[in-house]
């Protein structure tokens, strides 16, 4: 029997490493292509528990790189792809945007013509399934959700590059008839997620009794999503989602940065068996995000009724697992803050 052969990009990222396990051990008919450059972000170790899959491949390669990619569609004749490799911190976007343009807009366009040339105007089942962020639609103030018809309002460089890539996706299914879909979530959290972002980081220098930076006054509203329920969703839009469609994804979670560093290090000091009130004396104000984004908040309201998804982890229970997660990984943690993170943690952060 023939196998679909899918390709993941950037399937060795924190997210993408979530996606490709699960379909590697879900879906044994389907040939998983994992592509990645390996960036600063992503790691191999993410996915050491399914490198030996006999329906799995990990090629590395950058998107960037048009005529490689055509080689790869030509190679393989993808059935689907799901993209995600990005490049998705929005502080890096900030320091450096010029990445972001070339792998988030330019690798997306890349892509596209690769699937469009070698799909031939053929596109019985095949799909182009094109992984999001709600940073697209800009802030919220105090009310309101961002639903799948808010104007898009986007504020880093990181975001204006995402929705510049979403543009484009729509554009080549208007344009060309390419079968693709989107979708845009909010904030994810768990295991494999890189230190610079705001959970890990705090787990990490809690653990060091290091400074944990709080941006400004710690104001600003993110709605958390725990990744795994982010793979499901993934999963049932790439089998049973509409082409053309957009689908909004996110957890009904929202914290403030404050409150949710204050839950944290109440979970660290019982997890590290410290007294109570030990690790919020690291908390540190520092010098706020430039163009920082209030409020993130989803309304996936059309997900769930349209395709039956809910998050299935209230946020409590997630954090607890994340914090396990890491505690009990500490050699993934040493191996990815050494070399690189060090430079970028000094640069990012005026802290002793
Ligand atoms: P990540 O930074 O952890 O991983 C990105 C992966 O892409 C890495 O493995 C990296 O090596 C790879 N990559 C980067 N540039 C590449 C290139 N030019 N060619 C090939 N591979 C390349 O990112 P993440 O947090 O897992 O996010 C994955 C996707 O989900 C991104 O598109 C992001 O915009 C989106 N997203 C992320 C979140 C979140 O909270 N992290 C929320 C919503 C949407
Ligand atoms: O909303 C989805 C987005 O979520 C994704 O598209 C991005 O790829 C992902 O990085 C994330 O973006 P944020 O900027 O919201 O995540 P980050 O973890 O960087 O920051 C979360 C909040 O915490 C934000 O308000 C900034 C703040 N923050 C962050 C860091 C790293 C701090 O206060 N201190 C920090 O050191």
């Amino acid at each position: 029997m023939s196998k679909k052969n899918i390709l993941i990009t950037g399937g060795a990222g924190f997210i993408g490493s979530h996606v490709v396990r699960r379909f590697v051990k879900n879906y044994p008919d389907y040939t998983i292509i994992n592509l990645d450059k390996l960036t600063y972000a992503g790691n191999l170790a993410n996915l050491r528990d399914i490198d030996h899959a006999p329906n799995y491949r990990f090629v590395k390669g950058d998107i960037c790189d048009s005529e490689f990619m055509l080689e790869i569609f030509r190679q393989y004749n993808f059935e689907g792809v799901i993209h995600l490799a990005a490049e998705s911190h929005v502080d890096r976007s900030i320091a450096n945007p010029m990445e972001f343009i070339m792998t988030n807009i330019v690798g997306t366009v890349n892509l596209l013509n690769a699937a469009r040339e070698i799909w031939k105007g053929d596109f019985n089942n095949k799909r182009f399934y094109h992984i999001s962020t709600d940073e697209v639609y800009g802030s919220l103030g105090n009310s309101g959700f961002f639903t799948e018809d808010t104007r898009y309002d986007p504020h880093s460089p990181y975001s204006a590059s995402k929705a510049s890539s979403d543009h484009l996706v729509r554009a080549y299914y208007d344009t060309y008839g390419l079968p693709a879909l989107i979708s845009n979530c909010s904030n994810n959290y768990g295991s494999f997620q890189f230190p610079e972002k705001l959970i890990p980081l705090a787990i990490n220098n809690i653990c060091n009794n290091k400074p944990v930076p709080v941006y400004g006054t710690g104001e600003n509203i993110r709605d958390w999503l725990f990744v795994e329920d982010h793979a499901v969703a993934i999963d049932v839009i790439y089998h049973y989602g509409k082409n053309g469609e957009t689908y909004n994804i996110g957890g009904h979670n929202e914290w403030k940065n404050i409150d949710l560093i204050q839950l944290l290090c109440k979970v660290m000091d019982r997890k590290l068996n410290r007294p109570e009130g030990t690790s919020a004396q690291l908390i540190t104000f520092v010098k706020d995000r430039a163009g920082h984004d209030l409020r993130y908040a989803i309304d996936s309201s059309k997900l769930q009724k349209e395709l039956g998804w809910k998050p299935s982890l209230q946020f409590e229970e997630g954090l607890e697992k994340t914090v396990d997660w890491y505690l009990n990984n500490q050699q993934w943690v040493n191996e990815v803050t050494s070399g690189e993170y060090k430079n970028y943690y000094e640069k990012q952060y005026d802290l002793r």
